[in-house]
């Protein structure tokens, strides 16, 4: 089967992607680690350009975890004014293309100005309907189940929630991604088989894709490649 015979129904709606491999492929290169995230950066773009002419519905990307505050200063900075720079440069596009745009993470953490900025990025693409772009930013899962579990919490505490009121769905709805629906697909790339915290509620039935290149050179053909593996599996969502 080609990607091309595909149906409409195998199409993953939800598409989940840790972006791994920029600092390697700077390497293999020849190049700074920092030409490495840009060159990351860029490959969002084209996956989500490429996914939303696909037909696929959600596109989240982990662009920053809870952890990676542990890296150098100077990668951190760095990162944090490519985050900037993107959502500056892809917002007009993204009304362009009618993609919705959220940040999923503790953005308390994050400086004033990226703070600003996430605001009204997510408030311009509110009304947009076509694709959902959503960037992971200082997100980790267990993280944002704690965040949650505290809320719940809370509620009860002050008398708002009954605790034999609290099923999954209820619990889904306090996590960063109550209005977004569970990834079908998970695309790890760089070799790596690893979750490493990301979205650990959401993908409990998604099916796992490990890509063998870096993000930077996970092209449309490589994209259509996980997709056609996707399309080719029976999915269980634990019946039979
Ligand atoms: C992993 O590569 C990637 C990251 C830590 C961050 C991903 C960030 C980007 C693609 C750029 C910012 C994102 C957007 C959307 C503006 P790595 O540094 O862990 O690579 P390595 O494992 O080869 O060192």
């Amino acid at each position: 089967m080609t990607f091309e015979d595909l149906r409409p129904e195998q199409i993953p709606q939800h598409v989940a992607i840790i972006l791994d491999g920029n600092g390697r492929w700077a390497k293999a290169n020849g190049k700074l680690r920092s030409q490495g995230h840009k060159a990351g950066a860029d490959n969002v773009e084209t996956i989500n350009d490429a996914l939303t002419e696909i037909g696929a519905k959600y596109l989240t990307v982990y662009a920053f975890s809870t952890e990676n505050w542990k890296r150098a200063e100077d990668e951190v900075s760095y990162l944090m004014s490519l985050m900037k720079r993107y959502l500056i440069r892809n917002k007009k596009d993204a009304i362009a293309r009618r993609t919705r745009i959220r940040v999923i993470g503790d953005k308390t953490r994050l400086d004033p100005e990226l703070q600003e900025l996430i605001r009204e990025v997510e408030a311009d693409t509110a009304h947009l309907d076509r694709f959902n772009l959503t960037f992971a930013i200082n997100y980790g899962g267990r993280d944002e189940i704690v965040r949650a579990v505290r809320r719940v919490a809370l509620e009860a505490k002050e008398g708002r929630l009954d605790p034999d009121m609290i099923d999954e769905a209820l619990f889904a709805s306090y996590l960063d991604t109550a209005d977004l629906p569970d990834p079908d697909l998970l695309i790890r790339t760089s070799g790596e088989e690893r979750i490493s915290n990301f979205l650990p509620w959401q993908i409990a039935y998604s099916e796992l894709y490990f890509a063998q290149v870096y993000w930077p050179d996970f092209t449309v053909d490589e994209l259509k490649k996980a997709i056609l593996s996707y399309a080719g599996r029976e999915r269980r969502f634990g019946g039979r």
